[in-house]
């Protein structure tokens, strides 16, 4: 399902609205973040116009992937989210957040991560089931960590990986395909004109193309995959989406 937005606030208020439904029908809603700007500006939503939206104790926070850095490093994606929505809004206690240790050894946390999601999440086909994972888009078509020339890491069997950025090589701790594809929903947050390209590849890209980007590896077993564009990242769809 493709819906394109107007502006980012817009599309942070859609999904704040299919998080609020979620919780309205459950006691506790597992959600996994992502990092990047787009996912920065929905922090800054829910902490602010957000705020009173959502039932924000029925929530447990997890993440899609994680710098293999400290968690106050300018990098990290859970420093980000806290310097962005925890640390503004107090109704989310520690309990809640389960953020990946960057700080450590990355193949001992991608097993204790892996570990962790299995214990805290139930179980569908032998994986971890989130309720909702939040994914960015790189424009190379990257997803969550897993990159274009490590694209196999996205069929390991584990529940997470340890990759590395193709560029600074940094190490990354990400959720594998099998976690990702298992979710009841998988929504792309996807803004700004640099990504228009890839946004038309995957969406309306042949096959062959389509086999060089990991975000092309999004196909949920069983639940719904929900595209969320604002207008420049849709600029280059042949067709009007509704
Ligand atoms: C990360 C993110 C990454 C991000 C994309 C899009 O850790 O970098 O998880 O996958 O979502 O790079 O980022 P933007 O939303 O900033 O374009």
């Amino acid at each position: 399902m493709i819906q394109i937005f107007s502006d980012t606030k817009a599309l942070c208020k859609e999904v704040t609205a299919r998080l609020q439904e979620l919780t309205a029908g459950a006691e506790l809603v597992n959600v996994a973040l992502s990092g990047g700007n787009t996912p920065k500006a929905l922090f800054d939503y829910w902490a602010n116009e957000g705020r009173g939206l959502l039932a924000w104790e029925k929530v447990a926070f997890f993440w899609g992937d994680e710098r293999c850095v400290p968690p106050d490093d300018e990098m990290s994606n859970y420093g980000m989210t806290y310097v962005h929505l925890f640390a503004k809004v107090p109704e989310i206690t520690k309990e809640q957040i389960h953020r990946i240790d960057g700080e450590a050894d990355p193949e001992s946390e991608a097993v204790r991560y892996g570990t962790l999601l299995e214990e805290m999440l139930p179980l569908r086909n032998g994986y971890p089931c989130f309720d909702l994972i939040l994914l960015g888009l790189g424009d190379d078509g990257h997803t969550a960590s897993i990159f274009p020339n490590q694209i196999e890491k996205w069929d390991a069997t584990s529940n997470c990986v340890v990759a590395e950025h193709p560029q600074s090589n940094q190490k990354r701790i990400s959720l594998t395909g099998q976690v990702i594809n298992n979710a009841d929903e998988v929504i792309f947050m996807v803004t700004g004109s640099g990504k228009a390209t890839i946004v038309q590849h995957l969406i309306e890209g042949d096959e062959a193309i389509k086999k060089q980007y990991p975000a092309a590896n999004v196909k949920l077993a069983s639940g719904t995959l929900y595209w969320y564009l604002d207008k420049e990242a849709a600029a280059q769809l042949q067709e009007r989406r509704d």
